[in-house]
């Protein structure tokens, strides 16, 4: 999801670029004068200046996470800028009144993907719905799919049962096994496995936390995390298209290994979910087998919703990748603020302690009376949104928006962490304040554009309501099980970037972890 998770990394390669960059010199001569054309009438929005071949990116303050170093240069150009890396244009949104002209005003314009080299690979033939542009005609099908077939309100209740099943009690007794013997757990590498646990089990309906992992499970979640590094990378191919060929630092060639590696063991996957499903009675199917678990409903679609074998690996790709790392970001961040406001920690615990007592586990169908619960992560959300610049949407064709001349082909990232700390619309926004929600109508449905964490229009989150429901009952599980403290050699740090002083948190080191109610249960 993160396309600029390293620009630290590209910072730091500098030295070599210009070599590199001379290979794309000549046609670099042709968009210098192109751009010479086109400069005399088009009032394109502000910006750093822009040099040959290598764009603006001289001028980018690196250093700061990507999502902080564009708040800082809004400060400077606005809420609407232009940033051309290499030679590509992003197009950088840093306010609700410019992020509803692009996702709603604009909206079919802006619905697509820009194209990238990892869109080639991990898209199994172009066929996952995140880098799919809206025009293609599968993109509607499989929008349709995933939000009435997949992960509908009615859906995601009937798997309701395979949630409560014990299977996140089971996966917080994994993050205890780990423990060493004083206690101590790797916080940052216990909430990620979490997330991506959680989705596994969603997914194939399988348990796949504690010691003993199936081969298979254990081989998909391995290269699957290779895949995300490798997406996480900032692709000098993608700056500059015209040198793609050389593939300079190798990803695309991992890229492919990891592709083939995929297929091979999500395929294995499906082969071992249909063999279940054959064997399964129509008792069984009546009492809604096959709505247990999101690869059952998959693989039970019919007639024209039926999916091929290369778009059923996209889509179970497209809900590891969107799904894993927003819950895990989701439930670790809230934690990690609750440990630095002990008195919302403290009146969590007394909510639970209230609406659902200590002899038994908390269900789904509790979270609506646990508002303190629900105020918690949607502002986990505002301050620490999982896709902090949506995911890059696109433009097929140049475009007019407020005036200014948008280039075809942009990627236009909407900045989530500027919108969320804008004191025109927030009290003491950096301020990690809960009951901010309290007789509030904002909702994360995204109805007013400067609270968005799950975007908003034809692109969506289309997971939106089962994210939710994790989130909350993520949440309220592990603060009910497992009693989250601080080790001596651990502090929750504030990190204060740009002139704003924006902070953002990091949990060093490891956690103690003392059970509540894990050993009991
Ligand atoms: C847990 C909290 C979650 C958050 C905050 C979140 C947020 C987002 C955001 C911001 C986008 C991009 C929207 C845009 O490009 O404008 C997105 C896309 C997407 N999300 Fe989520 N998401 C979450 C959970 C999930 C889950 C659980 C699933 C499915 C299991 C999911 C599936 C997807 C898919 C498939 C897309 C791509 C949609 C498209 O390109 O048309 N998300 N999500």
């Amino acid at each position: 999801m993160v396309e600029f998770a390293e620009f630290d990394r590209l910072w730091r390669t500098w030295p070599w670029l210009p070599i590199t960059m001379a290979m794309a010199i000549v046609t670099t001569i042709a968009m210098v004068t192109h751009r010479k054309r086109t400069k005399i009438s088009l009032n394109f929005p502000p910006g750093p200046p822009k040099w040959p071949v290598v764009g603006c990116l001289p001028h980018l303050p690196f250093g700061p996470p990507p999502e902080v170093m564009f708040a800082k240069l809004a400060e400077k150009y606005g809420e609407l800028m232009l940033l051309w890396m290499g030679t590509r244009p992003y197009v950088v949104v840093s306010s609700a009144r410019m992020a509803m002209a692009f996702l709603k005003t604009h909206d079919p314009e802006f619905a697509n993907r820009p194209v990238s080299v990892v869109r080639d690979y991990v898209s199994f033939k172009g066929n996952s719905i995140i880098s799919m542009s809206a025009s293609d005609p599968l993109y509607q099908r499989l929008r349709r799919v995933f939000i009435v077939e997949l992960l509908s309100p009615k859906k995601i209740a009937a798997a309701r049962e395979l949630r409560k099943e014990q299977k996140m009690l089971k996966m917080l007794q994994a993050i205890r096994g780990e423990l060493d013997a004083s206690d101590r757990v790797d916080f940052r590498k216990a909430v990620s496995t979490l997330g991506l646990n959680l989705s596994v089990c969603m997914i194939f309906g399988r348990h796949c936390g504690g010691k003993v992992v199936p081969k298979e499970i254990e081989t998909l979640m391995f290269t699957f995390k290779k895949a995300v590094k490798l997406i996480q990378r900032i692709n000098i191919s993608d700056l500059l298209p015209s040198i793609r060929w050389l593939d300079i630092q190798g990803i695309e060639a991992e890229l492919r290994d990891v592709e083939i590696q995929l297929r091979k063991c999500i395929m294995v996957l499906i082969e071992q979910k249909r063999l279940e499903m054959s064997s399964w009675s129509s008792s069984e199917i009546e009492s809604g087998a096959n709505e247990r678990d999101i690869m059952s409903k998959l693989l039970s679609l019919e007639g024209e919703d039926r999916l091929n074998d290369d778009q059923q690996m996209g889509v179970v790709f497209a809900l590891l990748i969107a799904g894993s790392d927003s819950i895990s970001k989701g439930i670790g961040k809230a934690i990690e603020e609750l440990l630095k406001h002990p008195l919302f920690h403290k009146r969590a615990l007394d909510e639970l302690d209230e609406v659902v007592g200590r002899k038994r586990l908390v269900e789904e169908l509790d979270i609506v009376r646990l508002p303190l619960i629900q105020n918690i992560i949607k502002e986990t959300l505002r301050l620490h949104p999982p896709a902090q610049l949506l995911i890059p949407h696109g433009n097929l064709e140049p475009c007019e928006v407020a005036g200014f001349h948008i280039p075809a082909r942009s990627s236009v990232l909407i900045n989530l962490y500027a919108l969320s700390r804008d004191p025109l619309f927030w009290d003491s926004p950096l301020e990690f304040f809960p009951d901010r929600f309290i007789g509030s109508n904002l909702t994360v449905l995204g109805n007013d554009f400067h609270y968005i964490p799950f975007g908003y229009g034809k692109r969506g989150c289309p997971g939106l309501n089962l994210g939710m429901t994790t989130l909350q009952y993520g949440l309220a599980l592990c603060l009910q099980c497992i009693d989250w403290r601080l080790s001596a050699s651990s502090t929750v740090s504030e990190t204060s970037v740009g002139s704003k002083d924006l902070p953002d948190l990091f949990v060093d080191g490891e956690l103690r972890v003392d059970p509540r109610l894990l050993d009991s249960l």
